[in-house]
């Protein structure tokens, strides 16, 4: 039977339309093929968010200030968090991974990198709640949150993260977080759909991931990857569509899909920032600053309590 803690996946799969979540995309692998994405011409959000950091760089370190506790979430190879460090020089560093091995040794290099730094790594899921080290100190909390994952989230559930965040810090703290805005559809699509197949690759990844979790028995070569924008959504979609009848099964369950059936894989919402700013408010942020590009395809939003 598949352990307790996955029943959320053979759920999910049970579903129609059957769905994966997301975060089941990052096992070792999975991180390398994202790490790879970010490098691809069309994925514009990794470059868009570095240049306008970069650009607004001295407005950014001066809101903030030196000598901060940074927690990032979902820090996966933590190239974020080395410019971040440049930036503000924080007192310690936390990255936050679902990808535990991936991230550590990332945080390794940071270590290397900063060698004054406290730098730590906490594996876990944040869905679930993190705990961070007892001697993590409370105040001058910064929580960063770039790469637009929380349009990961569909707006509920985007909400109560916020929230999570607005508890991790005190008055004294802050949210630094990356929001993809709504842009041309041509752009967002091949963005998620890219020529050499990179994401492709990503996408199908997840059932390799799932049948070692699970231990179902999905072969990748009867799934091709589809992703799409959903206007009335706002939001890009990406699915795993079968190319044939495929029965698939795991220790405890079978199901069946006809060819063209989808597994739902991974929402990425576009919040105007307008409708991004009022959601940080009714979590608890109500003074927030934003940064953008001179296209505005991208927003680097400081929020405060
Ligand atoms: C889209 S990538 C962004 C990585 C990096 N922060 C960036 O901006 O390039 C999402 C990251 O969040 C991690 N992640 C996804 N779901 C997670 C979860 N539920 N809990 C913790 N980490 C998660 C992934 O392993 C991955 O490193």
């Amino acid at each position: 039977m598949p352990l307790p803690h996955h029943t959320d996946i053979t759920d999910g799969l049970r579903l129609t339309p059957a769905r994966i979540s997301p975060k089941y995309f990052y096992d070792q692998r999975g991180s390398e093929l994202f790490e790879a994405i970010t490098r691809l011409p069309e994925y514009y959000p990794t470059r868009t968010e570095t240049a306008l950091m970069q650009w607004h760089a001295e407005d950014i370190a001066r809101v903030i200030g030196p000598g901060r506790t940074l927690i990032e979430l979902g820090a996966g190879n933590c190239q974020k968090a080395r410019s971040m460090c440049r930036l503000v020089q924080p007192a310690c560093f936390v990255g936050v991974d679902i990808s535990a091995d991936f991230l550590q040794s990332a945080v390794q290099g940071l270590r290397d990198e900063f060698p004054g730094l406290d730098a730590r790594a906490v594996g876990g899921d944040l869905t679930q709640g993190i705990d961070l080290p007892d001697d993590i100190p409370r105040s001058g909390r910064l929580v960063f949150y770039p790469g637009s994952s929380i349009g990961n989230f569909d707006p509920p559930h985007a909400l109560q993260l916020l929230a999570y965040m607005r508890a991790l810090v005190d008055e004294d703290g802050g949210l630094l977080i990356g929001i993809d805005l709504p842009k041309d559809v041509a752009v967002l699509e091949a963005a998620y759909d890219d020529a050499a197949g990179v994401t492709a690759a990503f996408n199908r990844n997840v059932l390799t991931h799932v049948n070692r979790l699970i231990g179902s028995d999905f072969d990748i070569d009867h799934w091709q990857h589809r992703a799409f924008f959903n206007a009335q959504e706002s939001r890009i979609e990406m699915h795993l569509e079968s190319i044939q009848a495929v029965q698939v099964r795991w220790p405890g369950g079978a199901r069946m899909f006809a060819p063209g059936e989808r597994i739902h894989t991974e929402n990425s919402y576009k919040y105007p920032l307008s409708v991004f700013t009022d959601m940080l408010a009714r979590a608890g942020f109500g003074h927030a600053q934003a940064w953008t590009d001179e296209r505005g395809w991208f927003a680097v939003v400081h929020a405060r309590p």
